[in-house]
């Protein structure tokens, strides 16, 4: 591969090394023994184990058909159509113009993912993971956008070996090139369509940093690549005595003024068009926000904002960073760590970034000068995890 792609660290293990690596060429032969599998069904102590581990590599086969069920799901509008009010066979035929024997194929696969299930005089209505599909505009969004990801990984192999060719590289322009001071219009699409993205996928997160950082002792925020605002408004209402400064690219930052007008807030917030490769951060804010920015850029590139980040910041000031981030080692074996795999291959087909584990980026954090570093707990880390670290001194 010819793409400047920086490695991971290395994760420490707490066993030393011989000893574990021992335990698992044992484990690995254990499992390997031919009769294992026979045996442990039989075995009404271990029968769950053997079940649980068929069912988890059966799934991961099937992943691709999973995903394709969801998105024809979405493409044919029926979480919001069966929100509305459940439906029979026939009357989803009619709606959607598929013959009823496919369509009963697509709603039997959907019931049994818990999407949909079956209601009275045999109508549709929608499951447990079906209900946040018909609320929240933003997955659907992501779920169609998905979809160009996994044009491009359709073949694994020629995927790694020419990640930037797709479909996914072409829908992030910054994250490949530096940003054209004067766009053609074909560009400034691009920067709609993944601002808009961004903004409907980011509720969760915001949710996620109000419910679990306190404002008040912040007087004026900085974030940087704000985007079209979405945090900023929601924590203009959440926090009624900030004042606000919004930094992202100058197309970014022109799509935001307008909805800010809307939602009156242009008196509380300031924009600062420019790029943190080239220019220095505005200073005044006390509390510099980072949301989903960092696992975008290149390790040089995050020292790089961190540090005006620092910079900009007074002594005292704050630095939030908030992004999905790699389960750490001590949460192995804890439900989500697949999660990973989707960001690594997400990251890797949109640039040069990278999912990290809260523990790179706090010493990256450290690295650019600040202190007292640490990780604000929240309750759901698959949308994003949150550090925070102070500036306690200027740097020499
Ligand atoms: C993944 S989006 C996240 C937007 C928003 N914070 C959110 O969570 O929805 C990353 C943002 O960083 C901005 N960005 C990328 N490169 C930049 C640069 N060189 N200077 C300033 N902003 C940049 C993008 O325009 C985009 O708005």
């Amino acid at each position: 591969m010819s793409q400047p792609l920086d490695l991971a660290a290395l994760q420490a293990s707490p066993a030393p090394a011989s000893f574990k690596d021992a335990w698992q060429a044992r484990l690995e032969r254990w499992y390997a023994h031919p009769g294992l599998y026979r045996w442990s069904l039989r075995n009404p102590l271990t029968r769950w184990l053997t079940r649980r581990r068929t069912r988890q590599l059966f799934d991961l086969m099937a992943g691709f058909v999973h995903s394709q069920v969801l998105l024809g799901c979405v493409r044919l509008d029926l979480f919001r159509a069966l929100h509305q009010a459940p439906a029979n066979l026939d009357e989803l035929a009619r709606r959607t113009g598929l013959a009823p024997a496919v369509l009963q194929r697509l709603l039997l696969s959907a019931v049994a993912l818990g999407l949909l299930e079956h209601r009275s005089h045999a109508r549709y209505g929608l499951g447990p993971l079906g209900v946040p599909l018909a609320q929240h505009e933003g997955i659907a969004q992501m779920i169609e956008h998905n979809h160009l990801l996994y044009q491009d990984m359709q073949d694994p192999l020629q995927f790694l070996n020419n990640a930037w060719t797709g479909g996914m590289a072409e829908y992030w322009p910054y994250a490949h090139d530096k940003t054209p001071v004067h766009l053609p219009a074909s560009e400034v699409d691009k920067f709609t369509r993944y601002s808009q993205l961004m903004a409907a996928s980011q509720g969760f997160v915001v949710q996620e940093i109000l419910s679990s950082y306190f404002f008040d002792e912040h007087r004026c925020v900085l974030d940087v690549g704000a985007g079209k605002g979405r945090f900023v408004s929601e924590l203009a209402a959440h926090a009624p005595h900030l004042q606000f400064k919004m930094f992202d690219l100058p197309p970014v930052l022109a799509l935001a003024r307008e909805g800010l007008q809307a939602k009156g807030l242009t008196d509380r917030v300031a924009l600062h068009p420019g790029s943190f490769l080239d220019d220095p951060l505005p200073e005044g804010a006390d509390l510099i926000t980072l949301v989903r920015v960092a696992h975008d850029h290149p390790d040089a590139v995050v020292r790089q904002i961190l540090q005006k980040a620092h910079a900009a910041l007074p002594v005292g000031g704050v630095l939030l960073l908030a992004e999905p981030m790699a389960q750490p080692e001590e949460e192995a074996g804890q439900a989500g760590a697949s999660v990973d795999a989707y960001f690594h291959f997400y990251l890797l087909a949109m640039g040069a970034g990278r999912l990290r584990t809260p523990q790179e980026l706090q010493t990256m954090m450290q690295e650019a000068g600040f202190t007292h570093v640490e990780q604000v707990p929240n309750a759901m880390p698959i949308h994003a995890r949150i550090l925070v670290g102070r500036k306690s001194q200027c740097l020499p």
